[in-house]
């Protein structure tokens, strides 16, 4: 590999914002899961746009590859060196500006952790649409690149639905910026839009014009067990059409439940176990809470159900979902597939990936929850050794045929770029590369996300 520009890089950030000792650099080149990892060539870590530029033309220039990085919470591979990279970290760019309550929008740094945006937010009586269990450390950045989505979508919709202006800094350090945050513009390609989902590989996401919603004052959480996945996708019509208030519906399993209880210590939520739970969510001005009873009381096909409307039994049923990701970490380093599929093959899917997990490897185990109004499914597969590419290949396949998508809300990073033309057209990523070669013409950013290196 070419050498690292060091000079120009410490020109452009500061001596002490360019990490090349290996125990400085480490931390930023595993993966939350630890399944993804390689050395940095060194870490640059930039404190506004104009830093970003200045280490980018010195990368670009110098044919250095670079991988961006904001709170190292990715899934796919995405955010992480394969060898040799820049890693371009964008944690200090973490300037929140006022809350423009005319408009209902803010600007913020591609650096502002979630949870730091929320608190901005509501500390001004209104909320950010999206949010997700890993708020404390996920950046705003890496939730563009990746269009985030998480426990809300079904309200709000997922990041892209937020993002009302950005300001890139493309390959060679020229800087694209729409930040006012009109509602209405016709004035041709939406280069916000597509940097959306782009993840990191059309250019360096370092500030957001976001939409900000109404903060609901009141929420009311309720768990409620069923029979089947057929059970839960049956009662979401309804659901939706009775609850306006509705902002998320959850799915998880027995075998979950019981690993976030080994994990956790969380106490049964019920007398016995039933095979599937629908955890959902209203939320509104007004108390949601006679609304949901009604509804719930109403629900065909209910074992039981529980309620909660105060904070400390909202956040135990929460508990159950949320802990998940944690509770599979503990067991072991899970191949992490996100998937989607139209709702109505939801249960077809549930019921086929045992055995085509099986099918491939027999001694693995697998652990699903999802978004279920969004056809979401996690799929978490231990114990699969050196059979993980594999197992990959056979739940993807599977998705495929059911009309499906790879990649529903963690990005394709490099863990499925193998796999995208199960997903997309030969039309469409030639369409993709297209672009990909007009904005980064020497592969500079992100090399192998999303697009395999050719
Ligand atoms: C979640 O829904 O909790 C996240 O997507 C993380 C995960 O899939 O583990
Ligand atoms: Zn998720």
């Amino acid at each position: 590999m070419t050498d690292l520009p060091l000079e120009e890089l410490r020109a452009a950030v500061g001596a002490e914002h360019v990490l090349v000792d290996a125990d400085l650099t480490a931390s930023y080149e595993t993966d939350w899961t630890g399944r993804f990892t390689g050395r940095a060539g060194c870490v640059v870590r930039p404190r506004d746009t104009e830093q970003v530029a200045a280490v980018l033309r010195a990368c670009d220039r110098a044919g250095v590859p670079v991988v961006v990085q904001g709170g190292n919470t990715g899934l796919v591979g995405g955010g992480v060196p394969a060898g040799g990279e820049v890693l371009l970290s964008l944690t200090r760019l973490d300037e929140l500006g006022e809350i423009d309550v005319a408009a209902g929008q803010v600007t913020a740094g591609a650096g502002v952790t979630l949870a730091a945006l929320q608190a901005h937010a509501r500390a001004a009586g209104l909320d950010f649409g999206v949010d997700l269990a890993a708020r404390d450390s996920a950046t705003l950045g890496g939730l563009v690149a990746t269009n985030a989505g998480g426990i809300r979508v079904l309200r709000y919709g997922s990041m892209r639905a937020q993002l009302l202006g950005a300001e890139a800094v493309l390959a060679d350090g020229s800087v694209v910026s729409r930040m006012a945050g009109l509602l209405k513009d016709g004035t041709g390609y939406d280069l916000v839009s597509l940097l959306a989902g782009s993840e990191g590989t059309l250019g360096v996401v370092t500030r957001v014009r976001l939409r900000l919603v109404p903060r609901a004052t009141a929420r009311c959480v309720a768990l409620l067990a069923l029979e089947s996945t057929q059970a839960a996708v049956d009662l979401l019509p309804g659901l939706r059409e009775r609850l306006p208030s509705l902002s998320g519906a959850e799915l998880v399993y027995a075998d979950g439940i019981a690993l976030v209880r080994k994990h956790s210590g969380l106490p049964a939520p019920f007398e016995q176990d039933f095979p599937a739970y629908l955890l959902l969510e209203c939320a509104d001005r007004t108390d949601p809470t006679d609304a949901l009873v009604e509804a719930v009381g109403e629900a065909d096909g209910l074992l039981d159900a529980r309620i909660a409307s105060d904070p400390a039994g909202r956040r135990a049923l929460w508990a159950y979902r949320e802990q998940h990701t944690e509770a599979i970490s503990a067991e072991g380093v899970p191949v992490k597939l996100d998937v989607s599929v139209p709702l109505r093959a939801l249960p077809g899917l549930v019921d086929r990936l045992g055995p085509a997990i099986a099918a491939v490897a027999p001694t693995a185990r697998s652990v699903v929850f999802g978004h279920v109004n969004e056809g979401n499914l996690h799929v978490n597969v231990l114990g699969a050794g050196d059979l993980g590419e594999d197992v990959t290949e056979a739940v993807l396949r599977l998705v495929a045929e059911l009309s499906g998508s790879i990649s529903s809300e963690h990005g394709v990073g490099r863990a499925k770029a193998a796999w995208l033309s199960l997903s997309r057209s030969p039309t469409e990523i030639a369409a993709m590369r297209a672009i990909k070669t007009a904005l980064d013409p020497r592969g500079t950013l992100n090399p192998g996300v999303l697009l395999l290196a050719r």
